[in-house]
């Protein structure tokens, strides 16, 4: 029997980055929220400060396995999001994002809960048209480095709508774009940590290829925003929406940003680009503005701010 009245909700992933903020927003809201985690990449020292707290609950269990659990919602966060951590394993990367996928929607049916995927503007591969639109389909390599990831969110993607078409489920889906803030991994690879840390550390800044190649970044709290935005919405709006931020700028004019704003006295120096690495990718955000009101409103200068500042403390520095 239900302890509380409120909104039950599931968080796979929810020790992770994105997972952790999420958590904390919903039981901020009144929910109450079973992070469901296997400490992948996630770790329980980013819900520390949420445990005590009688609505949280965590359980360590992998979605590739089912989940019997009763729930009004389910977020569906479950899966190594960097480079370095989904490469390692790429046979559980798309294990977790197609089997994790299979078992939740499962438990969704079961529970008749509404469950939204965390899927990715990587589904758009080295896009051909820019900015992407939820119309594009994408230019996916299928067996590369990166196709572990790409493939499984994609094919998470499809499952999502079959489950829809065939069964009626509620669903959601979402493709994140790149997306920083407090509480990334200081050893991920990605671009905003590994800037930040390096010019903190004094190392040199390493930039892929000339630095030419764009991205685009939304602050956590933003996405975050996004996310409950899309879970709140009528039903008739299943997605795909793309959620970041449209603000694009080089790799080279975000290590000058980092720099200057770290006070570093760190060089630049240049790698050879990684095979598959898109070259540009902006999102379309024409339809999450028209159907959820959303768009992203903390600026680059205050999110880096936030961030920098998270990875100070972390590193002592
Ligand atoms: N952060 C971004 O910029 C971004 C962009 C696009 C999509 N996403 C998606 O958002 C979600 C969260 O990303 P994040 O940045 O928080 O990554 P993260 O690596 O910090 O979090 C992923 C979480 O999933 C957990 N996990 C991995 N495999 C699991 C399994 N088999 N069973 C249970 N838990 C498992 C990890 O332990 C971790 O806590 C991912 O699905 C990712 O693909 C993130």
């Amino acid at each position: 029997m239900r302890e509380y009245g409120n909104r039950r909700v599931i968080v796979t992933g929810g020790a992770g980055f994105l997972g952790a903020h999420l958590c904390r927003r919903l039981l901020a809201d009144g929910c109450e929220v079973i992070c469901v985690d296997n400490f992948y990449t996630g770790t329980r020292g980013n819900v520390r400060h949420l445990l005590e707290n009688p609505m949280f609950e965590v359980l360590r269990h992998d979605v590739t396995f089912p989940l019997y659990v009763e729930a009004d919602e389910i977020y569906n966060l479950a899966c190594p999001a960097s480079p370095v951590h989904y490469q390692y394993d790429p046979v559980q990367t798309t294990k977790t994002s197609v089997h994790g996928a299979i078992n939740m929607l499962g438990l969704a049916k079961r529970v008749k809960a509404k469950i939204l995927q965390a899927s990715t503007s990587e589904v758009y591969g080295n896009p051909s048209v820019n900015p992407q639109s939820e119309v594009y389909w994408g230019n996916v390599n299928p067996i590369g480095p990166r196709s572990c990831y790409d493939e499984g969110k994609r094919c998470a993607e499809t499952l999502f709508f079959d489950y829809h078409h065939q069964n009626g489920l509620r669903i959601k889906v979402v493709r994140i774009f790149n997306t920083y803030g407090p509480g990334m991994h200081p050893n991920d690879g990605r671009v905003v940590s590994t800037f930040i840390v390096q010019a903190l550390r004094g190392e040199d800044i390493t930039i892929f290829g000339d630095g030419s190649q764009t991205r685009s970044f939304c602050y956590v709290d933003d996405l975050i925003d996004g996310l409950q935005r899309m879970m709140a919405s009528a039903d008739d709006l299943v997605g795909p929406v793309n959620m970041g931020s449209t603000y694009e700028f080089s790799m080279a004019e975000l290590a000058e940003k980092v720099i200057a704003m770290t006070g570093s006295r760190s060089g630049i120096v240049h790698r050879p680009l990684p095979e598959d690495d898109p070259v540009q990718r902006r999102p379309d955000l024409t339809l999450a503005r028209e159907r959820l009101g959303w768009e992203p409103t903390v600026s680059l200068d205050t999110g880096l701010e936030h961030t920098i500042a998270y990875f100070r403390e972390l590193l002592g520095a």
